[in-house]
């Protein structure tokens, strides 16, 4: 849009908008128009979300993100908006919690504009602080379904990743699990193996669940769960590891760690056990991104947001064996079959209030 067109159209709206004000505050503090009893009609869903236009803005010289995925391996993009833009994209890396310390301890001083983190978990303590601001664009939410962004714009996905039993080939049958429940089949007794509760992909795992199934349920499966003796490790690739190493035989992972391991190693000696495939589906998490509360650089964060989610940057986000966010994306050619396994999105809104209650449950059943 020319700037002098823009102009006239502010000159335009401006007054509009401010004889609304006016209007709206007079009306609320005479008690409104209507019987005391009358429902207000907006103040159920909250403010609207502000809405960006990108389209022929001016980019701001440099935008600083905080990134949770710096150990997955996709910087590119950044570098490639970069060159398609000239913003400066300055990286600094973190695990969600570190990241979310530091924009805890630098408030309203902080130099981030954007937070790129994984997992739901994340995601939701990020919000429920206040260090992420909600927007919107035509663009953000024509690439990202409904159900992977916060309903009020505070963070957007960028894919998808599936928490799933996985088995060794050599040592259980194809078939044997198809459930989560089948972590506390007897027949795998000390041969299971989990990563720590302290990590968020199972915290956020077991606060879904406790959304789904309620408490009694999830406490119960824990338990059956512990009753096996499974071992305990400090993440997904060590449990991988340790099942090809031949001390573990199933155990609870990411889906793409294993994918990394089968690119790699097309005879990798772990498979996925998909589960509650004529049920619920696979727990579905996600890792997304969102404008950190104070940015002076909202229309160019939200510019960064919408190429992240765009098929070509997707594709490249995807192609260490996640699933994107975006749907036009396929997964990477190695793990294509896995696209049709029928998943369980995790609840969004009814998850994370959850969170605490979930590492209180795992440490009481003896998850450590
Ligand atoms: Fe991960």
């Amino acid at each position: 849009m020319a700037a002098s067109l823009r102009r006239r159209l502010l000159l335009v709206l401006v007054p509009v908008v401010l004889v609304a004000l006016v209007v709206t505050i007079a009306v609320v503090a005479l008690g409104g128009p209507g019987p005391a009893d009358e429902a207000p009609p907006a103040a159920a869903t909250g403010p609207a979300v502000p809405e960006v236009d990108t389209n022929g803005i001016r980019y701001a010289e440099r935008l600083v993100v905080y990134n949770g995925r710096s150990h997955y391996g996709d910087e590119q993009v950044f570098r490639d908006f970069e060159a398609a833009t000239g913003v400066e994209i300055e990286l600094r890396g973190g695990t969600g919690p570190e990241l979310f310390e530091r924009l805890q301890r630098e408030g309203t001083d902080t130099p981030a504009d954007v937070l790129v983190t994984t997992d739901l978990a994340n995601l939701w303590r990020a919000e429920e602080a206040g260090l992420l601001q909600g927007v919107t664009s035509a663009t953000l939410r024509a690439q990202v379904p409904e159900q992977l962004h916060e309903p009020d714009g505070h963070w957007w996905a960028l894919s998808t990743r599936l928490r799933i039993p996985v088995v060794s080939t050599e040592r259980v049958p194809a078939g044997a699990v198809d459930s989560y429940e089948d972590l506390a089949d007897p027949q795998f007794r000390g041969r299971t193996c989990l990563r720590t509760s302290s990590n968020e992909y199972n915290q956020s795992f077991v606060a879904d669940m406790i959304a789904k199934r309620g408490p009694e349920q999830t406490e119960a499966l824990l338990r059956s769960w512990m009753a096996n003796e499974p071992e305990i490790l400090g993440s997904d690739g060590e449990m991988l590891a340790v099942m090809a190493a031949g001390e573990c035989d199933l155990g609870l992972s990411n889906h793409y760690y294993l994918g990394r391991a089968l690119a790699e190693n097309p005879d990798f000696p772990v498979a996925p056990a998909w589960p509650d495939q004529n049920g619920a589906g696979a727990h579905a998490n996600v890792s997304g991104v969102g404008v950190v509360t104070g940015s002076d650089a909202v229309p160019t964060a939200v510019a960064l947001m919408e190429w992240l989610t765009s098929p070509p940057a997707q594709a490249q986000i995807v192609a260490r064996s996640e699933f994107a966010a975006n749907p036009q994306v396929p997964p990477s050619e190695h793990i294509r079959d896995w696209a049709n396994v029928k998943i369980d999105p995790i609840a969004v809104q009814e998850a994370g209030p959850l969170l605490d209650d979930a590492i209180a449950m795992m440490l009481s059943v003896g998850w450590n």
